[in-house]
């Protein structure tokens, strides 16, 4: 690996390397000689006579590692290959791969707290995250408590004697703000909480939570992990003892990964490296043109200066990525305007793929809140996440220009 200087350069700077992102997780030799990890398809694999059966129980009581599959909802090859892939990049122990990044979110948190708990969640979190942890665990008798995000005063003055965890995105949607990972962990540890981040915008490529303590990361691996726009999962990665926990509930509630989209997830994050680099590029290059523009209001990106998270984020992260929002300096029917007039990026959801995608945020993401509730957290009509693919950056400027004449 030593032969690689962009390698050791990543090393050097404590994170994650392109070396890891291509080899980590997968066995030197695979079945069938085959260089690629194959799909395995099977619900079911089989035992050859009852004394190999007897002999698997038996091992299996005393094995840290998986000493082979037995049903599909427990495990598959594919899918482990996967995780041991995210376990290495995050510096991790372990990472257990669910159907999507909600579904990591609410096996996480159904995992970690029982009724009667109390968990905090910072409020610039994804709205279904949001719902999830103030509306439906409610049923389960388990309060959370919303604190402003970066406010580490209040974050730590609604510890409750009840409380189990505290639960952040870092970095936020939309307005990219950035956890103090050694406050945010240092608070939890004085208190003795569980700390979980969903640091889906970061990837591991720029920034690595658990190397700072924190004892969960969370993805959406369907953003920027698998990194195409065609598949959905969510990965948990930490420590065995938590990981471990969570398997075992993960078996009964059920929300695995297929064989496919593993397959999918493991060619995708062969490249994430380069992919990340390539989006941190035009992240920063569209910021700043963005700023410079004068029918653009404000924009929200980590690499800007103006950003009330630089310091911090310069601190920790070694990219910060493609997502950058901003206000036209008009009403919504501008930003309409603008973005009809875009030739590149696609008008959807989502954010992380290689195909850059647009969003008017008041009718994406946000559609089903009220005006006043849109307006208490900053979703004006004029406000636009424009999430980066991997297009060149020359030619995203040449199309963003155009379509700012349209404004
Ligand atoms: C930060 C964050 N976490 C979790 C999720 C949920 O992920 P998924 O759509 O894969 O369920 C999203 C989806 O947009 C997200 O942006």
């Amino acid at each position: 690996m030593s032969n690689d200087p962009s390698a050791e350069e990543s090393a050097r700077a404590g994170g994650m390397t392109s070396t890891q992102a291509v080899h980590a997780g997968e066995p030197r030799y695979r079945a069938h000689d085959s260089l690629t990890v194959p799909i395995v398809q099977t619900a079911v694999y089989t035992f050859r006579n009852c004394a190999a059966l007897v002999d698997f129980l038996d091992e299996r009581m005393f094995a840290d590692e998986p000493l082979r599959e037995e049903y599909g909802r427990y495990g598959n090859p594919t899918v482990r290959a996967v995780e041991a892939k995210l376990a290495a990049l995050e510096g991790a122990q372990d990472a257990v791969l669910v159907s999507s990044g909600m579904a990591a979110v609410t096996a996480t948190l159904l995992l970690l707290l029982s009724a009667g708990d109390h968990m905090i969640l910072t409020d610039e979190s994804y709205h279904t995250t949001r719902d999830f942890c103030a509306r439906f665990l409610q049923r389960f008798g388990i309060e959370c408590t919303l604190a402003p995000f970066g406010d580490y005063a209040a974050l730590e003055a609604a510890i409750r004697p009840n409380t189990r965890l505290i639960f952040s995105e870092s970095p936020t949607n939309p307005f990219m703000h950035c956890l103090d990972l050694s406050r945010f962990v240092d608070i939890a540890r004085r208190h003795d909480l569980t700390t979980v981040v969903d640091a889906t915008f970061a990837t591991p490529a720029n920034l690595r939570c658990l190397d700072y303590g924190v004892d969960l990361v969370i993805h959406s691996v369907t953003k920027y992990l698998a990194g195409h726009n065609d598949v959905m999962a969510g990965a948990v990665i930490g420590r065995y003892d938590l990981t471990t926990r969570l398997r075992q509930a993960h078996a009964m509630l059920g929300c695995i990964a297929d064989p496919h989209a593993a397959y999918l997830i493991l060619r995708g994050l062969k490249t994430l490296s380069l992919r990340v680099q390539r989006q941190n590029a035009n992240g920063l290059a569209v910021a700043r043109f963005l700023e410079d523009h004068p029918k653009v209001r404000r924009v929200w990106h980590l690499g800007l200066e103006s950003h009330p998270d630089y310091t911090a984020a310069a601190a920790t992260m070694r990219g910060y990525g493609g997502v950058v929002s901003f206000e036209i300096d008009g009403d919504g029917a501008a930003a309409h305007r603008f973005i009809d007039a875009l030739n590149i990026p696609a008008i959807g959801p989502s954010l992380g793929g290689v195909e850059s995608v647009v969003s008017p945020l008041a009718l994406i993401g946000y559609a089903n809140l009220s005006p006043e509730e849109r307006a208490a957290l900053g979703i004006r009509d004029e406000l636009v996440r424009l999430c980066l693919g991997v297009e060149d950056a020359g030619d995203l400027l040449q199309d963003l220009a155009q379509a700012l004449d349209a404004v």
